[in-house]
Parts: C-alpha cells; sequence; structure tokens
C-alpha cells in the first residue's frame, strides 16, 4: 500500500519532468519567427505571399507534398544537392528562379526546420488584417503573446514536481525509518504543507516581486514614446 503510492508518486514526478523536458524542445512558431528573421528573410517575403528574391513561402508544404517530408528538409538544407539530384520540385524551382542560388543550412536540426515551418505558416494563415498592418517593413501587429501564459503554466508545473518530490522524500524518510524500526511523526496533510510559514511567506514575497515588475515596467513603457535626443 505504502509501497504503491510511492511509485504511482515517482511515476507521476518523472512524467511531469518528462513533459516539461520535451515542451521547452518542441517545435514552435516563436522560435521559427527568430530563425525566419535572422537567415530567411533577406530573399523570403515576411508576408509569405508576395515573391521576393526567393518565392513566397506560404503554403509550401503543400508544394512539397507528393514527395517524402525529409524532402523538404533536404531542400532547406542544401537546395542545390537536390536539385543537382534531379528532385523534379527542386528542379522545377530551379528552373524558374536560376541562377539565384538559395542559402544552405547544413546544420538546422529537424526541430529547427519544422519550427520555421510552423512560423511560415502561422504567418501565412493569420488575419489579413494584421499583415496589412505592416506592409512598409515594420512589424506588423504584435501577434498575442502566448509565452507568457506558457511561462505561468510551467511554473505550475514545476510547482507540483516540487511538491511531489518533497512528498517522495518524505516517503523515503518514513520507509528508512520504518526499517529501522523507528516510527517518525505522522505526515503533514496537504493542507498542513500549504499553510506552513515557509510556504505562506514564499507567496508574499512572490506576490511582492511581481507587483513590484508591473510597476517598474509601466514607466519604461511610457519612456518609449518620448522622442530620442539622439535620432
Ligand atoms: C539568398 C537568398 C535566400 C535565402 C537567404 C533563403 N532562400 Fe529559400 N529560396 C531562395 C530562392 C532563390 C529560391 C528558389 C529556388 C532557387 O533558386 O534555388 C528559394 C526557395 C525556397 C523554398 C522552396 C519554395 C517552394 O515553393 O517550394 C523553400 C521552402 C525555402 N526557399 C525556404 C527557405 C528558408 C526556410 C530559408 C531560411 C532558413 C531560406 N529559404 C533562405 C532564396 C533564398
Amino acid at each position: 500500500m505504502h509501497h504503491n503510492s510511492l511509485k504511482y508518486c515517482i511515476l507521476l514526478a518523472l512524467s511531469s519532468i518528462l513533459f516539461v523536458g520535451s515542451s521547452a524542445a518542441a517545435p514552435t512558431a516563436e522560435a521559427g519567427k527568430t530563425i525566419f528573421q535572422n537567415q530567411c528573410a533577406a530573399c523570403h517575403n515576411k508576408n509569405m505571399k508576395d515573391n521576393l528574391t526567393g518565392p513566397a513561402l506560404g503554403g509550401v508544404e503543400a508544394r512539397w507534398a507528393a514527395y517524402p517530408k525529409e524532402d523538404l528538409y533536404k531542400w532547406i538544407r542544401n537546395s542545390q544537392s537536390l536539385i543537382a539530384a534531379g528532385h523534379p520540385r527542386a528542379t522545377e524551382l530551379w528552373g524558374q528562379y536560376k541562377p539565384t542560388v538559395m542559402n544552405s543550412f547544413p546544420a538546422f536540426t529537424d526541430d529547427e526546420i519544422a519550427s520555421v515551418l510552423l512560423f511560415i505558416d502561422a504567418q501565412y494563415t493569420k488575419a489579413p488584417a494584421a499583415v496589412a498592418a505592416g506592409p512598409a517593413g515594420g512589424a506588423p501587429a504584435e501577434p498575442a503573446k502566448p509565452s507568457k501564459y506558457i511561462y505561468y503554466f510551467l511554473f505550475v508545473i514545476l510547482a507540483v514536481v516540487v511538491g511531489v518530490l518533497s512528498r517522495v522524500i518524505n516517503n523515503l524518510r518514513h520507509l528508512v525509518a520504518a526499517e529501522d524500526g523507528i516510527t517518525l511523526p505522522p505526515q503533514k496533510t496537504l493542507w498542513q504543507t500549504l499553510t506552513s510559514k515557509a510556504v505562506v511567506g514564499f507567496l508574499v514575497f512572490a506576490l511582492v516581486v511581481l507587483g513590484g515588475y508591473t510597476t517598474v515596467n509601466k514607466p519604461s513603457d511610457v519612456s518609449r514614446d518620448m522622442p530620442l535626443s539622439n535620432p
């Protein structure tokens, strides 16, 4: 019985850690945005709809859908080698755009490419008003910031992991003590833990820090509107 709940706790803790780890490494449009701006935007229009030096990238996955998924990844890593290999889509593109050679990105990981593709699709399919807002190359209306909530979410998960781990440690201490024939005082209930001095103290501390952070942040928003003395 005791053993079972211990196993359950460890499993839960491990899976939370795995979950946090994998969600942090998974491809995101946010990561793709940075890659696109730094490595692709010089040749590919960021509205994903108009051609520039290179073709508009909106809907690109559909244009490669007839081939294995790796082909598009190979293209992005090294377009010239795919052209040399006689790949139908690659030679078709080359026929339209030669002699302009696309940069090679041999070091891209699959996740990085998946991130760029996510960003391309998000940019291509987002509401037209937002795209129209930035025709002069300025940043189009900032996309909503889901990242903030991801941090809150991760924070909650981490807090749960910490809680579960401390319970696991406690259980282990009780097991060891029981083997030595010692009985420790009964474990605190969840409510007792939540209302303990340390937890309440930490919550107050976190609130003060958060409060300070938001008040400090506001004036800096205002100062951004002030004219610069040195243009
Ligand atoms: C130096 C300019 C240049 C850069 C930088 C560049 N590309 Fe290209 N890209 C091209 C050109 C030109 C083509 C058309 C084919 C050709 O000429 O090789 C192309 C074609 C493509 C295609 C095929 C589109 C289709 O409709 O099938 C994809 C996908 C692509 N690029 C992705 C990227 C990504 C992702 C990046 C950034 C990581 C990038 N490109 C950076 C110039 C560039």
